[in-house]
């Protein structure tokens, strides 16, 4: 595996960020930026040996750090997805936080950990970058230490392993938000998704969970068997689908433990990006809201790319039947994602 490194630009405050590219024997390789904790590109290869770039991105920090890029790439912190009522109660505190999605918290708040310069190292293929959270930054209480480790196979598997600790009792959902487009098409509607999931999370239409968890069977987004991604979005025959405009859906996917939970096929590149995981959810969402430039001058529009979340389910903190969030000092946070490249 060969690690290089390069100025990638300064975060808003000015602090100087780096690309860090490592490239395994094929001549495939992963980009990541210290700024937010960016997976800022993906180079494999596809079914005639071709390399290409499959992960959406921007050219530096100071892209990285405007807001119409939808959280592209980003390390989303402390808290994935959303959170209704922007606030939560722990121990008896009311904790107030950023309302930056309507009435709601979405993403970490107003400078989520996608916004944050983190110290790294480089270890043989692996890149562990650190962040620590001081307690009450963006109304969380609890000061958390937080190391992602991203690591990049000759295989070509990118494998991102999240630790967190804390020091008082705080919620955390931490999951990396990349867009995936496999092939050279401007979007991603020739593609096919198979995720492992009976069911989805009902959502109202501020997309706030229900506490309802709805069969998939007869909607389109049943992806238990590969469906073509433009195909399901012309269907028209279920509410939460149509208001989303497509995939805005959170799946709970089926089984525990480390296990294989979704497919992305483009047919035309023979690319395959199958996404494993030990988290009980996978937020997916197909990219509706792109308008906005990317790298090397590439703009980016309506389902560029899609973003497979996997993390815990949304605003599971108010919804105690979807599990529990709580880190408590002495504990340790610990959730895996791969996602895996090869091409047929
Ligand atoms: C997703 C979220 C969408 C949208 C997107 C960012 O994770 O579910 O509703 O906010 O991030 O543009």
């Amino acid at each position: 595996m060969r690690v290089d490194i390069r100025p990638f630009g300064q975060s808003p405050a000015g602090e100087p960020a780096d690309l860090i590219t490592l490239t395994n024997e094929r001549g495939e390789s992963v980009s990541l930026t210290n700024y937010g904790g960016h997976i800022v590109s993906v180079m494999v290869r596809d079914r005639r040996g071709n390399l290409g770039e499959v992960c959406l991105g921007q050219d530096s920090a100071e892209d990285y750090a405007r807001r119409d890029i939808g959280y592209m790439g980003g390390t989303i912190g402390r808290y994935g997805n959303r959170i209704s009522g922007a606030a939560f109660t722990l121990n008896g505190e009311e904790y107030a936080l950023y309302a930056n999605d309507g009435r709601n918290t979405l993403h970490g708040g107003q400078e989520g950990f996608n916004r944050k310069l983190w110290a790294y190292e480089v270890a043989g293929n692996s890149v562990i970058m650190r962040y620590t959270s001081p307690d009450m930054e963006e109304g969380f209480p609890g000061e958390l230490s937080v190391e992602v480790r991203f690591t990049f196979s000759e295989d070509a598997a990118l494998r991102i392993d999240y630790l967190a600790r804390t020091d008082k009792e705080t919620h955390v959902n931490l999951t990396n938000h990349a867009y995936f487009n496999l092939g050279d098409s401007p979007d991603i509607l020739g593609h096919t998704l198979w995720v492992d999931a009976d069911r989805v999370i009902e959502v109202d239409g501020e997309l706030i969970p229900t506490g309802i968890l709805m069969s998939v069977a007869g909607t389109p987004y049943d992806l238990r068997q590969p469906q073509p991604l433009g195909k399901v979005m012309q269907r028209e025959d279920n509410a939460m689908f149509t208001a989303a405009k497509g995939f805005d859906i959170g799946y709970v996917l089926n089984g525990g433990g480390m296990r294989q939970i979704a497919r992305l096929h483009d047919p035309d590149s023979g690319r395959v990006m199958t996404v494993s995981t030990d988290q009980p959810g996978v937020q997916c969402y197909s990219g509706q809201g792109f308008n906005c430039g990317g790298r090397a001058g590439h703009h980016y529009c309506a389902y560029a790319g899609i973003a497979l979340e996997t993390q815990q389910h949304p605003d599971t903190l108010h919804q105690p039947s979807f599990g529990t969030t709580l880190l408590r000092p002495g504990q340790e946070y610990k959730t895996s994602t791969i996602y895996a490249f090869t091409a047929k």
